[in-house]
Order: structure tokens, then sequence, then C-alpha cells
């Protein structure tokens, strides 16, 4: 059996428990230093940290010496020592190593990972070394913990997690940007009629929230849109809660309870990672979170934003005009100029929204729909209210041309027992993007896909 290493989390936690004690710890070799006075410090990295474990290797027992020849940067290794405290600065703690196990040797000639910093373009070539480094860690762990909290948040309000589909008939959204499914031998016969991979588990949830009252789904989804910028991934995670007998400001409130809830619980849980992101990524990173887990949304109608931009002063690229699209620069506009905190846009036009929104009942030109912005990425949420009656939902779906055959059942949930319900989708990798601060959308994914781009 493989002998198991204390977490080195553990051991900066809890290190009066193991201080002069002879402790075991496996890991990968971040660098070697050798001192001339025959010591070699070695920073060894197990990944349950963003902290490194200093080993100190005395040449003068000789088997050690022999073996810190082979421990080079990437080499992955098990040390057992006695845990002192460091006389040094720079660490509390640091191991006096006894013997140390070479599992892995790494070539120091042709290991991809050097010292220096790379570009993070460079390491998504090496995909499969980047989450040694620094960056991505420290995004792993706190992708890790956002997921983590989001099960917890929905769970604690009694909603029910539900898997929709990965393989769908629909295009919940409409755009047309979808995957299609063939197979290599009948093409698109295997299921006897087209289908997709998803871009929202919304449509599925609605079924399940009108039966089970309030359910969330959480999962990758696909959308072949051929847009190479900043935040947008051909495959992300997405959180969508939906609830039956909800109007939209029982999904606003929800939204922001949620964003509330998982800011705190990272600024609480993460502060080493997102010690690290201060200090080499976003100066203001705990100030522009602070904001977002403590303030109250800034609602405003999209006639509104559309006022407030153009009696702004700003040149946009993009026209402003009721009945366009905002665009990210209006969205940043708004929240990081305007407002200095998320803001929720309400009320767009129809024209501009899916056929599944509630057409607002005293307009009949805008539906019941909130996109929630925050500084630096923009929308970082998309929601409405469903439209929940028959002949209106009918009308919407003709406007837009749709095959009502495909919808069928869709239409089918308002003839039997319909209610008024909302909910909404929030993209994972913008949240992290925005809790990170990193500038790319393509770093807060494990494996990146993107027009052009898919590595393993
Ligand atoms: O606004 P979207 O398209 O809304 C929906 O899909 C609804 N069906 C959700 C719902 O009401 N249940 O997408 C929701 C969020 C966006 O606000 C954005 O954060 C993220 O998903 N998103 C993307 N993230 C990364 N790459 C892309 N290409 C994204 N497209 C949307
Ligand atoms: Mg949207």
């Amino acid at each position: 059996m493989v002998r198991k290493g204390i977490p080195v989390k553990k051991l900066f936690a809890d290190m009066n428990d193991f201080l002069d004690k002879e402790i075991f710890v496996n890991g990968w070799i971040r660098t070697r230093r050798d001192s001339k006075a025959g010591i070699s410090f070695i920073e060894l990295n197990d990944g349950s940290c963003f902290k490194n474990l200093q080993i100190i290797v005395e040449h003068s027992t000789p088997h050690l010496k022999e073996i810190i020849k082979k421990i080079n940067t990437g080499c992955s290794v098990g040390v057992s020592g006695v845990l002192r405290e460091s006389p040094a600065k720079g660490q509390p703690i640091e191991l006096d190593a006894r013997d140390i196990t070479i599992y892995g040797e790494a070539d120091p000639a042709s290991y991809p990972l050097q010292k220096k910093r790379h570009s993070f373009e460079f390491l998504r070539q090496i995909a499969h070394l980047r989450p040694r480094t620094n960056t991505i860690g420290a995004v792993t762990r706190v992708r890790n913990q956002i997921s983590y909290a989001i099960h917890q948040f929905f769970q604690e309000r009694g909603f029910y997690y539900i898997h929709t589909p990965i393989i769908t008939t629909s295009d919940c959204e409409g755009a047309g940007e979808v995957f299609q499914i063939i197979t290599e031998g009948e093409g698109e016969n295997f299921f006897g009629r087209p289908t997709y991979l998803t871009v929202s588990g919304q449509l599925q949830a609605e079924i399940y929230a009108l039966a089970l009252g309030k359910v969330y789904t959480f999962g990758p989804t696909f959308r072949a849109e051929n847009s190479n910028t900043r935040r947008h991934l051909s495959e992300f995670w997405m959180v969508e809660p939906e609830m039956a007998f909800a109007d939209l400001e029982d999904d606003l409130n929800l939204a922001q309870d949620m964003l509330h809830y998982l800011i705190s619980r990272v600024l609480d849980s993460c502060k080493e990672d997102l010690e690290f992101f201060r200090k080499f990524i976003d100066k203001g990173l705990f100030s522009r979170l602070e904001v977002v887990a403590t303030e109250s949304f800034e609602v405003i109608t999209y006639t509104e934003a559309i006022e407030m931009l153009k009696n702004s002063g700003e040149s946009f690229e993009f026209p402003v005009e009721w009945g366009e699209d905002l665009q990210a620069e209006h969205e940043r506009f708004l929240t990081e100029k305007k407002f200095k905190k998320p803001v929720a846009v309400i009320h767009y036009p129809r024209t501009l929204k899916p056929f599944y929104m509630k057409v607002n009942d005293d307009d009949e030109r805008t539906v019941a729909a909130m996109d929630i912005l925050v500084p630096e990425i923009g929308e970082i949420i998309g929601g409405s209210e469903r439209e929940y009656r028959y002949d209106v939902l009918l009308e919407q779906m003709r406007q837009k041309n749709m095959n009502i055959d495909d919808y069928q059942w869709y239409l089918d949930l308002r003839r039997y027992g319909s209610a008024p319900h909302a909910g909404f989708g929030l993209g994972l990798e913008r949240f992290v993007q925005f809790i990170t601060g990193v500038q790319n959308i393509r770093e807060a994914i494990p494996f990146p896909r993107t027009p052009g781009h898919a590595l393993f």
C-alpha cells in the first residue's frame, strides 16, 4: 500500500499538534535550491492548499545526498522527517528530512513548467500540467468551494437537485447555437430525430418545478457560438434554479441571496487563494467582492437603461437604441461607472429574448426578464418569469417561427395545472472569473473548449 501523507494544509492549520514529531508527506516538487553549506531546500506542494512546505535536506546524510541529485522541479516524492519551527522568515514550519522516496522523476531538460512565469496561453497548451501552477491550483480550489456552496445554498432552502439531460431535442434559447449529435454509422438517425447537446436545462427543470415546487439543475451546457471573447466558452457549467408559484421579484431575491451567500462563503473559506489573486491579479479584489457580498442590486428597467446610456456622454462602439441588445460595453458602463455595484436590468423587449419569457401585461412590448450584471464581467445571470398562459405562449412561439410540434409537451405543461413560475441561470465560469479576477474565462474551467480549441 502507498503510504499516506498528512495534507500540507493540515500541517499548517494544526502545526502545534505536529511540531517536533516525525511525520510523512506526499507531493510534487516546485523548486530545489542548494546552499554551499551542504544543505538543499526543496519546496513541496501537495495541492491541498496554496502553501508549499519547505523541506531541509542535509547532504551530510549519505543516502540523502544521492537522492537529492534526482530531485528536480516537477518530480513526485514522499518525505518523512521531523516537523520543526522554521528559524528563517517566510514560513512558520519546515520539515527536516530523514528519508525521501521518489515516485516519479521529471527531467529538468524537458519539463515544461519552469520557475519563470508562463503565459496563460502557453499553459492552456499543456492542460495536463497546468493545474500544478499557483494560479490554476487556486482557481480550482475556489471553483470547488463555489460548487459545494451552490449545493448547500439550494439544499438549505428546500430545492431538489435534478439532473436534466445533456442530449436534448430542443434549443431552449432559440439562438440556433446548438451542437448536433451524429454517430459515425447512422448519422442523425440514432434517435430517429435530430438531437443536440443541451444549451440549458431550463425547459426540463420547468417540468420538475411544476411537480416538486422548487428544483435546480447544475451541469454542463454547450453553445456553438463562434465568439472568441474573454467571457465565452463552447462548454460551460450552469446552475439553474426553477420555482413554482414565483414571479420576477422572487427570482431577483433568490439571485441576490445566492450571490451574497456564495461570495461570503468564498471570502471565509478561500482566504489564502484569494490573497494570491489580490497580490498578482487584481489589487481591488476584496473591496470588489465585499460590495457584491453585501449590497443589494440596483434594479432598473431596460427602458431606463437605454435612457441612461444615451445620456451618459460615452461613445460606445455599438448603437444604443430601444430594441437593440445591450453589449458588454453597455453592461460594464452601468455596473462599473454608473452604479458601482451589481445591476439587475429587467423587462427587456420581447424581440430580444427567448420565447418562454412571460409577456408583461401592461405593455405587451416587454417580457419579465432579468439580466444581472457585475463589474468586470457584465452579465453573470440571465433569468425570467416564464410564460404560463397557454394562448400567450403559443402566440410567442408562432411569432418566433418555432416548430410547435417539437414543443407540444412544453405547451401541455400550460394545459394541465399551469402555475406562475420563474428561474434563472448563473454561468459558473463567469462567476469564478468574477471572484478570482482572472482575465480570461478559459482560466476558470479545467479543460476549456472554445472555437478551434479542444484538448483531451
Ligand atoms: O442568459 P443565458 O443564455 O440564459 C439561459 O440559458 C436560461 N435558460 C437560464 C435560465 O433561466 N434557466 O445563460 C445564463 C448564463 C449567462 O448569464 C452567463 O453567465 C452564462 O450563462 N453563459 C455563458 N458562460 C460562458 N460561456 C458562454 N458561451 C455563455 N453563455 C451564457
Ligand atoms: Mg443571457
